[in-house]
């Protein structure tokens, strides 16, 4: 009878050893770099009420239109997670955030989850880490984000990156603006693909984001939102400009980035690597001044970004850059016989105390397969003991990487590897 085996559900993978020393290496970064920042973290849970993501992200977007895992429980709706946003502006109402004073600087970084055709870079379960800083509607906000958020790619080393800025406006430019797109597309909605044809009548901002190859002649001469913006956003716009220049932070602008999600409002960014083909995108934001009276909080200016780990991974990879090495124990020990492995087993918390990694053989093989693992695993040394070594409290300790061996007392092993 052939056994049932199991799988991941597809553009979903198992984070494994020689990878997640790389993982483990950026989120101690990202923790650094917010602690630098003074970014707190705050962790809400993977599953959130649809209604939530919904009204938060918008009903007309991909992600809330096509890409939802979602699933009911009697009368509750539950959605995993498609982003962290609108789950950290919920978490700021629920828990009156407000009230502890000042702006609130929050960080995350954690699983989010979107139906989307898995590719290369685009994952069904997949990880980011981002930011919100909430409660001040400066433009000093704007850029200390984008500062926050280039300054894990400026560390690690990848900086073949371009950031593109843009200004979506306040509800009213972006009304006008909506109009003219309208008006300037209609005519041409024979020639345009049916994706963006759709989109017409419903959202054609998200035309300007169409990857289609007929569309982009189309696209060539559509007005330009930056010839819509208030007063208010223009200069919102060039102060946000002016002080990513003073900060040396480079940036492109490009009129017809318009982000996935329906939150945002005034300044709009991304982050684009030449390393991730069609998914190009690192990471992006925004400013999102309404999103938290959307969920039932005060009216509260914010903006934030999220980047993907994934992403960020594929990027590293192609610049040979490596985040981390697995490292091998400082201690193998290679044991004869059932007494030699209990002494081995009681002598190794003093040791791990002391702040060495220690190992030993956990399945009884003879001593050339233990030094074959001991080699295999990179440890540093190698201590024999055996029934003799034992009696005597004499131990040969093997340096691996020198392949010289010392003879050693107990209480010496210690000092020895340390020194
Ligand atoms: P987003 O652009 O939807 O924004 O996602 C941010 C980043 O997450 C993307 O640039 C990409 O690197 C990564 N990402 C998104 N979907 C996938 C996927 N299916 N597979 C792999 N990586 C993916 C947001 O999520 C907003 N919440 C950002 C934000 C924070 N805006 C304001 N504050």
């Amino acid at each position: 009878m052939s056994k049932t085996t199991f799988t991941t559900h597809h553009g979903m993978t198992d984070l494994l050893p020689g990878d997640i020393e790389q993982w483990q290496a950026l989120e101690s970064l990202i923790h650094e770099t917010a602690r630098r920042y003074h970014f707190q973290e705050i962790r809400t849970p993977v599953m959130e009420q649809t209604e939530l993501i919904a009204r938060g992200v918008g009903q007309l977007t991909d992600i809330v239109s096509k890409e939802m895992f979602t699933f009911d429980r009697g009368e509750d709706h539950y959605v995993l997670r498609p982003e962290g946003t609108a789950p950290v502006a919920r978490a700021y109402v629920q828990n009156h955030l407000a009230q502890r004073g000042g702006t609130q600087r929050l960080y995350y970084i954690g699983p989010f989850f979107r139906a989307e055709r898995p590719q290369k870079g685009r994952q069904r379960q997949f990880h980011q880490f981002g930011a919100e800083l909430i409660g001040s509607s400066s433009a000093i906000a704007d850029v200390e984000i984008i500062a926050f958020m280039t300054a894990i790619y400026r560390q690690i080393g990848i900086k073949n990156t371009t950031l593109k800025l843009n200004s979506v406006g306040d509800p009213a430019s972006r009304d006008a603006y909506r109009k003219a797109l309208h008006d300037y597309f209609r005519p041409l909605a024979d020639k345009l693909s049916e994706i963006s044809r759709n989109r017409l009548d419903t959202n054609p901002m998200r035309i300007l984001d169409s990857k289609e190859d007929q569309d982009q002649p189309l696209k060539a001469d559509a007005p330009r939102i930056t010839d819509y913006l208030s007063e208010k956003s223009r200069e919102h716009f060039d102060t946000v400009k002016q002080l990513l220049d003073r900060l040396d932070i480079p940036y492109e602008t490009d009129p017809f980035l318009v982000r996935g999600l329906d939150y945002y409002t005034e300044t709009a960014f991304e982050l684009v690597s030449p390393d991730l083909g069609s998914q190009d995108a690192l990471g992006g934001g925004g400013r999102y001044d309404l999103l938290i009276e959307e969920v039932g909080g005060p009216p509260t200016p914010a903006v934030g970004f999220a980047c993907g780990i994934e992403r960020l991974m594929i990027a590293s990879e192609a610049l040979g850059i490596t985040l981390a090495h697995p490292t091998g124990p400082d201690i193998y020990f290679v044991t004869r016989g059932e007494e030699a492995a209990r002494w081995a087993l009681e002598k190794m918390p003093e040791l791990r105390n002391s702040g060495l990694v220690c190992t030993m053989d956990y399945a009884g093989r003879s001593l050339k397969a233990q030094m074959k693992d001991a080699n295999r695993q990179q440890a540093r040394f190698a201590v024999i003991i055996g029934e003799q070594e034992l009696q005597e409290n004499m131990f040969t300790l093997r340096d691996m990487v020198k392949s010289e061996e010392y003879q050693v007392k107990s209480d010496d092993i210690a000092g020895r590897v340390q020194s």
